[in-house]
């Protein structure tokens, strides 16, 4: 595959503002600059798989250098970010997106579902009630303005709280709510993101649980494995704003797609055997599995990701590297260690 080391720039800022992945602040989310950085080192050609893809910011940073992603995840708000991301702006008409609003505010007031409470707390009556018009439309609308429409709900709830609450972590409810115009919020993740969807797209993106990853992935057929999985019990991926979405669709119960994640302490170890395992069956002989993990810290001290992992299983990696960070660092860990981060990339191949 390659047979050099990977380089790990220090990187002062984490957040590219010109790119796609501002659609949705998905929680946990890599940072794009860093797997823009890594994706640069592959060679052109390859198949890579994100077997933990979130919000497809690794399978999109591929997709712009040309190279075939597959991303994996079993959240489905993931999956649906992932699709918007990586949809063809053929696709991609304005109208259509205009025509969605159009037909929302000409529902009748009594057709209109009341949001769920614990959503309808935190948002302005009169905004509350445009974002249940648009969702009547849901349906009909294409990947790229799913996606946008979970963005628009994030970015409001913000609004709504008089942007008190971080990008990624939600607060306390602000009083008085602010009044935001949904529809326009909506246009503006349209506007703002659909400049940058690429025409030619060969990404895939797959619902599945990666413990099973072989049902869906075909043995020996994956050049490189990059993500960041799931790390620890430290994150709930269906939470802060993706519990938003959750709530307003009312279509999942959270319970059931948090049994599907990885999240959970008592069993972490144990998934993640499974997981490499499924990972190194689906690479190809010579190929690479590039994991990107981090110090964690619990009562008993701080766990080093690189160690967790090189003894995790029977699978020796070629290196692991290690860095922390400088001025800002990536969203990944920081508000939950609490410690100045480090940060390891562990590399292993399928001899
Ligand atoms: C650290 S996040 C990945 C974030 C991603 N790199 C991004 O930029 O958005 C880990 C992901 O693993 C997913 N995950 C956890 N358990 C899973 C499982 N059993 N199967 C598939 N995906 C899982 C979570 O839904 C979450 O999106």
């Amino acid at each position: 595959m390659f047979d050099y080391e990977v380089v790990l720039k220090q990187l002062q800022s984490v957040n590219n503002p010109n790119s796609i992945h501002g659609i949705f602040p998905y929680r946990g989310k890599i940072s794009a600059i860093d797997a823009r950085n890594m994706i640069d080192q592959f060679p052109k050609g390859i198949c890579l798989l994100d077997p933990f893809c979130g919000s497809g910011t690794i399978v999109a940073e591929a997709q712009e250098v040309g190279i075939r992603a597959i991303g994996v995840d079993n959240n489905p708000i993931a999956i649906t970010i992932s699709k918007a991301k990586t949809m063809s702006s053929k696709f991609f008409d304005a109208n259509h997106a205009d025509l969605m609003v159009r037909k929302a505010m000409r529902v009748g007031e009594e057709e209109v579902e009341e949001m769920a409470d614990w959503p309808r707390k935190h948002f302005h009556p009169k905004t509350a009630t445009q974002i249940m018009r648009l969702k009547q439309f849901f349906s009909e609308m294409n990947d790229f303005e799913k996606g946008a429409f979970f963005g628009a709900i994030a970015l409001s709830a913000r609004g709504c709280n008089h942007y008190k609450w971080s990008s990624n972590q939600i607060g306390t409810i602000q009083y008085p709510l602010r009044e935001i115009d949904f529809f326009g919020k909506f246009h503006d993740k349209v506007n703002k993101n659909s400049p940058h969807l690429l025409a030619d797209t060969d990404s895939e993106i797959h619902q599945h649980d990666t413990r099973g990853l072989s049902e869906i992935i075909p043995a020996n057929s994956v050049d490189v494995v990059y993500t960041s999985p799931p790390y620890f019990d430290a994150l709930d991926y269906t939470s802060y704003y993706t519990k938003f979405v959750y709530e307003i669709m009312a279509k999942h119960e959270r319970s059931d797609i948090k049994k599907g994640l990885i999240q959970k302490f008592s069993t972490y170890k144990d998934d993640m055997k499974v997981v490499m395992l499924e990972i190194k069956n689906v690479l190809k002989p010579g190929g690479k599995a590039i994991f990107v993990v981090g110090d964690k810290k619990t009562k008993d001290g701080v766990i080093n990701g690189g160690e967790f992992f090189t003894e995790l299983v029977d699978w020796e990696p070629d290196y692991v590297k290690q860095r922390g960070y400088t001025g800002s660092s990536s969203q990944i860990w920081d508000n939950v260690n609490n410690t100045d981060r480090k940060e390891q990339v562990i590399v292993w191949t399928k001899h």
